[in-house]
């Protein structure tokens, strides 16, 4: 392969980049970003690079969590602490009902861009420029709002940068302490029925954590009783941007982009002569690329050849969204021939991508049904080829948002209406993430 460097990307094809209007004006906010800090640490990426070999390995799982599209309007403390919450109970729920380690990952501080089948959409009779995520444009239906505006990736790394202060002040400052595990249950889900078999784990942590402290145990010398490692991911879809925030580490010498600490590839642009592959191949971060059905086993190798040419643990993250429909059938044959290949990868499963559909009064859904078939299909095909079912990859949000159909609290198309808030993909409320975490858990006890 030819000498890679961050900008090396820019003579490959490339897809799903934005038509800035103005070359200059991208050029000069490239131009900030390169300047500005970097949001994360590479011995944080490191870290977490540990973590998912432990994963690889099957003696962890992933849980990666969040919003389809992080948005400029929905930007306050409130709403990053009860998506803190909610991931925080269900990495709980699953600890202490699947008896692993979690390795927790959000999909935030830096998930603004979004892939689009198609870059032209019509809304009421009028054929408008798609949204591609506020990183790149805004979302109201007008032409002059879809225009591309650079200016909106210095925006984008200036909210990453808070929202990454908020949870770093959340996960390390007490909020996430063991003792407060009561708390991350919230109102409106406490009274549900997931809520209060939450509350029934909460209760028996905190029985544990008395006895062992009557044991003569120092628990506050347990520094994993007190703080949580929470790492930062997205789609690294606009190379521009990742590439200015690409910079080599000084105590390795070698690349991290440093605008989150894993990040990966999207369905849409996994091409193997591409740009976006080739860019994740030069960077040290541990890296994530998503599998759909119609991928091929030699392709997908070829892939793995790509983004882990060592055979690292850790390194790389397979994140298969197939479909409930297909999984069983699809999953085994890719993940025989990935094993062939010696590449130690982490299997997730992302169980929303391959269950979208069209509601009859026009918006996007999933129903909760499929996406539960889908990860019990993972695990069967996890089960046939005797291989680690390492994760789960959901989109949600701590809100009782009305986006999902189904769940325990039945959820219909007449009821998409009521809080329907995505800036893209309909994503799980609180009670459906929990009640999935309960279900999962059930999954990894079973296994
Ligand atoms: C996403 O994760 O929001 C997404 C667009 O996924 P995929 O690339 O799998 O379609
Ligand atoms: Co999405």
């Amino acid at each position: 392969m030819n000498e890679w460097a961050p900008t090396s990307w820019r003579s490959r094809p490339v897809e799903q980049q934005p038509e800035w209007p103005d070359d200059h004006a991208l050029e000069q906010s490239l131009k900030v970003l390169s300047t500005l800090p970097p949001l994360v640490f590479a011995g944080e990426a490191r870290g977490l690079r540990r973590s998912l070999a432990e994963v690889a390995g099957g003696r962890a799982f992933l849980l990666q969590a969040g919003d389809c599209a992080e948005s400029f309007y929905d930007f306050t403390a409130d709403s990053i602490r009860d998506k803190l919450k909610v991931i925080l109970q269900m990495a709980v729920v699953l600890t202490y009902g699947g008896g692993v380690p979690v390795v927790k990952v959000g999909r935030i501080a830096g998930q603004f861009a979004k892939p689009r089948s198609s870059p032209y959409e019509v809304v009421a009779g009028e054929r408008l420029p798609v949204f591609r995520g506020h990183i790149v444009n805004d979302d109201a239906p007008t032409v002059e709002a879809r225009r591309p505006d650079p200016s909106r990736l210095i925006a984008a790394y200036n909210q990453s940068a808070a929202t990454l202060n908020l949870v770093r002040a959340f996960t390390k400052g007490g909020f996430a302490d063991l003792s407060q595990v009561h708390m991350w249950n919230q109102q409106f889900v406490a009274s549900s029925r997931e809520g209060q078999r939450y509350e029934a784990i909460a209760g028996e942590i905190d029985r544990a954590l008395r006895f062992m402290a009557a044991c003569g145990i120092d628990l506050q010398a347990e520094v994993g009783l007190h703080q949580v490692d929470f790492y930062t991911s997205h789609e690294a879809l606009i190379l521009g941007y990742e590439e200015a925030l690409t910079r080599k580490d000084s105590l390795t010498g070698t690349w991290y982009d440093t605008s989150a600490h894993l990040l990966w590839c999207g369905e849409r642009t996994r091409q193997l002569d591409g740009a976006h592959l080739h860019f994740l191949s030069g960077v040290n971060n541990p890296v994530a690329a998503k599998v759909g059905a119609e991928a091929k086993p030699e392709d997908l190798v070829s892939l793995c050849d790509i983004l882990d040419p060592d055979r690292e643990p850790g390194r790389l993250t397979l994140i298969s969204r197939m479909g409930a429909k297909r999984v069983e059938t699809v999953l085994p044959p890719l993940q025989e021939a990935v094993r062939r290949s010696g590449h130690p990868v982490v299997w997730a499963c992302d169980p929303m991508h391959g269950n979208t559909f069209v509601s009859e009064s026009g918006r996007k859904t999933r129903h909760f049904d499929d996406v539960l078939k889908e990860i019990s299909g993972f695990f069967s095909a996890c089960a046939a080829t005797g291989t680690w079912p390492g994760g789960v990859h959901v989109e949600l949000t701590g809100d009782s948002v009305t986006e999902c159909l189904g769940g325990a609290e039945e959820i219909f198309e007449d009821d998409l209406e009521l809080r329907y808030t995505t800036t893209c993909d309909p994503r799980l409320n609180a009670r459906q993430s929990l009640d999935l975490a309960f279900r999962v858990a059930e999954l990894l006890r079973r296994g």
